[in-house]
């Protein structure tokens, strides 16, 4: 049965085993362990092998076969489709035909459109007018409620005192630096870090100082002896899933990072989009569920989870800071829109969230491990990197001296979007690093698009790219 060996099913788990067979049997097919053509075995057969019924297997086969995976031919039994040829619906299909390994949107595919319709429904029939009456700044009180119940479970204790609504993870950076940043104050960052922070500290005219991020977090010994010379409002991290590097902090590094905020009196600014999923059953304590002297500002962002468009996302924020960051909130826009924090409490309510994150979980470490076996076949040797633990994003580096803008600009001419570095650099500089997400792409397109992105890179170092030297380099002709 070659490659269907492998196939365990786990029969207390709870989920059907059809669809854990269907599962198996689609991430085979997306990972080419199963190529186009292959035959797949009998039902009665598979179904022997895996103790089950034939109608579990029935099903497996008649799903991936809806859903384009499979083939069938009358009298011979069913066969892997080539996957280029997995039928999309015109809105699911990129306009541009572009592998877009650029950007971190989620596929709307995955929102839960119905869902949230229910719930719009829900309160526009419970509520009426009021809810398109000026909300709290703080947020609608019920929610706050609801959030503080849902952080319980990520080991979060707090109270709704302590609880902003925001209008993204994007606006809760702006409105903590009005509230804490004034022209040429210092905060930290992580080296590289996220674009949308870079412009917030830029735009407040701080000065920014990035401190290099390992695979297991930030360099720890460089933040210390930068802490000897200066006071940062702040440092800005992301300890799990890193963007752009897609790196996790260490148990060890949160722990030291909390006791250098105590002893050098700075907060830490936790942006965390991802804890949620657990990629190989690995853990993702956040910081602030092991900060016991409320030094963690902590924003949650839904954008990846659910849906960007919506706009809703939350703080929890020490005591001290908060009435000048909820100032800052209502010198910004006043509220985030009433209708939406009402509906989003609906459906957490309901209990579609912790549904909504299973079904995330699932989508997202499919595509996680089809696109580290993709790297790891894939990628041209000349390319360094370290696979991060989980997540969506992946970072990696052209030999030294080659130029990731250069890279960008080849590859986009053939219609594949990559995110070079300087767009995570506090300087805007441009180097050998890039990053690659699966945030914007199906599993079924992974596979097909690392194929074209991997023959452009092999291109690119044929072409010779018109290498750029580095500083130090450049320093050798002085
Ligand atoms: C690390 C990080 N923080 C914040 C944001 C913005 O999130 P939101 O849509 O919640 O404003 C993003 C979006 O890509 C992000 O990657």
């Amino acid at each position: 049965m070659g490659k269907l060996d492998k196939i365990a099913l786990d029969k207390d788990s709870g989920e059907f085993l059809y669809h854990q067979l269907y599962n198996e049997i689609k991430e085979l097919i997306l990972n080419g362990e199963l190529p186009p053509d292959t035959k797949l075995p009998t039902i009665r057969k598979l179904a022997e092998k895996l103790e089950v019924n034939n109608v579990t297997v029935v099903t497996a086969y008649n799903q991936l076969e809806a859903d384009g995976f499979i083939y069938k031919k009358v009298g011979s039994g069913s066969f892997v489709k080539k996957l280029d040829k997995v039928e999309k619906s015109e809105e699911e299909l990129e306009p541009s035909g572009i592998a877009n390994f650029g950007s971190t949107a989620p596929t709307p595919n995955l929102f839960p459109v119905e869902e949230i319709k229910a719930a719009i429904d829900e309160v526009l029939d419970r509520d009426k007018a009021n809810a398109f009456i000026y909300q709290e700044s703080k947020g609608y009180t019920p929610l706050r409620k609801s959030l503080v119940s849902y952080l319980e479970k990520l080991g979060i204790g707090t109270g709704i005192d302590n609880i902003q609504i925001i209008s993204g993870a994007q606006q809760g950076i702006d409105i903590i630096s009005k509230a804490m940043v004034d022209y040429g104050d210092i905060v930290f960052t992580e080296s590289p870090t996220y674009t949308g922070a870079i412009g917030v500290f830029n735009s407040r005219g701080a000065r920014a100082i990035g401190i290099p991020i390992e695979s297991d977090g930030i360099d720890v010994v460089e933040l210390e002896n930068k802490l000897k010379s200066f006071r940062p409002k702040f440092i800005y991290i992301m300890p799990n899933f890193q963007n752009p590097t897609g790196y996790s902090y260490s148990e060890k590094k949160k722990e030291k990072l909390l006791e250098l905020a105590s002893e050098y009196g700075f907060y830490i600014i936790e942006d965390d989009y991802l804890s949620d999923l657990h990629f190989n059953n690995r853990q993702n304590r956040t910081l602030k569920s092991m900060d016991k002297a409320d030094r963690v500002i902590y924003i949650k962002s839904f954008s990846k989870l659910f849906m960007p468009g919506l706009r809703i996302a939350f703080m929890v924020v020490p005591s001290e800071l908060y009435s000048g960051i909820l100032s800052a909130k209502h010198i910004s826009d006043i509220s985030t829109p009433g209708l939406i924090q009402r509906a989003f409490d609906a459906y957490m309510r309901n209990g579609n969230w912790d549904e909504n994150i299973k079904r995330i979980n699932k989508v997202y470490d499919l595509r996680y491990r089809i696109m580290v076996k993709a790297v790891e076949e894939l990628m041209p040797e000349e390319i360094e990197y370290i696979l991060p633990e989980g997540g969506l994003n992946f970072w990696f580096k052209l030999p030294s001296g080659q130029s990731s803008n250069e890279l960008y600009d080849y590859l986009l001419e053939r219609n594949i979007s990559i995110a070079p570095a300087m767009v995570f650099d506090l300087n805007g500089e441009d180097s050998e690093c890039f990053r690659l997400s699966v945030t914007s792409i199906d599993s079924e397109d992974i596979r097909p698009f690392m194929e074209r992105l991997t023959e452009g890179m092999k291109e690119f170092f044929k072409a010779g790219s018109k290498s750029k030297l580095t500083a130090e380099q450049y320093n050798r002709f002085l």
